[in-house]
């Protein structure tokens, strides 16, 4: 009986669908509480690749899957990502549904914010929480009962017509039904009969609807407390939390980034690590690990009970230069603090530059163990355990299934 959260520590796409497919065999039942399609969880099975937007990333297993109240969900999408991957999951009576109209709106809103668009994923996201704020979301149990409870009406003054029409309803139905149940009580009975539970977060802390960097951000809480609301399993219960990052730190769409880089160095990491949307397939931005960034999410996901797993080892190495932001300098003086950042600050990043890691037979180190990794990226991991104080316990060394390497426990230095 063990459940464990994968969250996102910096701004989506850290390495979380490769990590939850390496975790799943030990757990009985692998869980979606937050998000939807905007998501992209990538899993690489020697020359296959496989993208799951709102099916946890546990489906090439054959596990219980899940998928709770806090996932807003779009049928047309779950239908394709269904009929790709042919799998038993329950999907909450209680999740949002995204019908064209949120779709729709989505994409309006984007134009309407004009050079202030926050680059959505063009999913219909937002407009389908706050839909379900708004209290005129359909959610996955009106469609099997078919009480609609007179949304329609609301929904069209907003604009844009109601987007449910007869032939959604007709395929929302046909997906829906068989799959519809209650998430929270087929969990909590799995849990109690000593089942394992592993729930995988969406996105990342800095995406975070409340604690993100507003408004460029998701319309979901991305932390690992969310699991409670999202899921409806308590967050008492949860044994721990596994925060993912990249060495590096990447970003799609708009909005603060302290750390980034321009110029031709962007682009050798983003040639080199496949820098490219997998969702949407948008080139993602990218800049040096910030650890100020990494600190403050780390003080939102149950910092007692995380651990850390970092990617992309393999990517940064070779580049010939390897930084890593320590504090910020703002208005002359160093600060620490990521709510700098968030106020809107001109927060400048101030850097400790390290010995360049070599680029190796990556491959011998996933066989040979952690001691055959190079000494400058075990230096480099050892000084940011020291730095956040977090236990590091894996880092992953390429794209493919088993290519990752565990650490041996550690102490800090201090
Ligand atoms: P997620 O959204 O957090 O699941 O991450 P994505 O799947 O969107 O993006 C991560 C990308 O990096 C995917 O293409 C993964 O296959 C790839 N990836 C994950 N870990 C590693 C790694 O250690 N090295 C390399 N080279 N690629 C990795
Ligand atoms: P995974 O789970 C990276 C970003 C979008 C945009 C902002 C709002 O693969 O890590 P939305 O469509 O959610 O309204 O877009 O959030 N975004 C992601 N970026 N990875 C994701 O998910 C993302 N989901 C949303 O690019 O900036
Ligand atoms: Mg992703």
């Amino acid at each position: 009986m063990k459940s464990s959260v994968v969250v996102g520590l910096q701004w989506g796409d850290e390495g979380k669908g490769k990590l939850v497919d390496q975790l799943a065999q030990q757990y009985d039942a692998i869980v979606r509480f937050n998000g939807g399609g905007n998501a992209g969880h990538t899993v690489v099975v020697g020359n296959e690749k496989k993208v799951f937007h709102v099916l946890p990333s546990a489906a090439l297993w054959r596990k219980k899957l899940y998928i709770g109240a806090g996932v807003v969900v779009d049928p047309e999408s779950l239908e394709q990502e269904l009929s790709q991957n042919p799998v038993n999951v329950m999907v909450d009576y209680r999740c949002g549904l995204i019908t064209p109209f949120e779709k729709w709106l989505d994409k309006r809103l984007e134009e309407l914010r004009g050079t202030n668009a926050i680059g959505t994923t063009g999913r219909g996201i937002g407009p389908a929480y706050a839909d379900r704020m708004l209290r005129v979301s359909p959610r996955v149990m009106d469609v099997v009962y078919g009480d609609f409870r007179d949304l329609s009406a609301v929904r069209r003054l907003i604009g844009g017509g109601d987007g449910i029409t007869d032939e959604w309803i007709e395929m929302s139905r046909r997906v829906l039904s068989p799959i519809a149940g209650d998430v929270p009580g087929s969990l909590l009975s799995l849990y109690e009969e000593g089942g394992s539970i592993l729930f995988e977060g969406a996105q990342g802390a800095l995406l975070d609807i409340t604690y993100g960097t507003y408004p460029y951000v998701t319309s979901s809480n991305t932390v690992a407390s969310y699991v409670g609301v999202g899921a409806g399993f308590p967050a008492s219960k949860i044994d721990e939390v596994i925060g993912v990052a990249k060495l590096y730190v990447t970003r799609v769409g708009a909005g603060p980034f302290p750390t980034e880089i321009t110029g031709d160095l962007s682009e050798k990491i983003r040639g080199k690590g496949g820098e490219y949307g997998s969702t949407t397939g948008r080139a993602r931005r990218v800049g040096w690990l910030d650890m100020v960034a990494l600190k403050y999410a780390i003080s939102l996901n149950e910092p007692a009970k995380l651990k850390l797993v970092f990617t992309k080892a393999d990517v940064l190495a070779g580049l010939g230069d390897l930084r890593a932001a320590v504090a910020y300098s703002v208005d002359g003086k160093e600060s620490s603090n990521f709510v700098d950042a968030l106020a809107g600050k001109r927060v400048e990043p101030v850097y400790e530059s390290f010995d360049p890691i070599p680029d190796v037979d990556w491959e011998s180190v996933a066989k040979s163990g952690w001691g055959a990794a190079p000494k400058q990226l075990r230096n480099f991991i050892d000084f940011i355990q020291d730095y956040l104080k977090v236990e590091v316990t894996e880092v992953s060394i390429g794209a493919r299934r088993g290519m990752s390497v565990e650490l041996r426990r550690c102490a800090f230095s201090s």
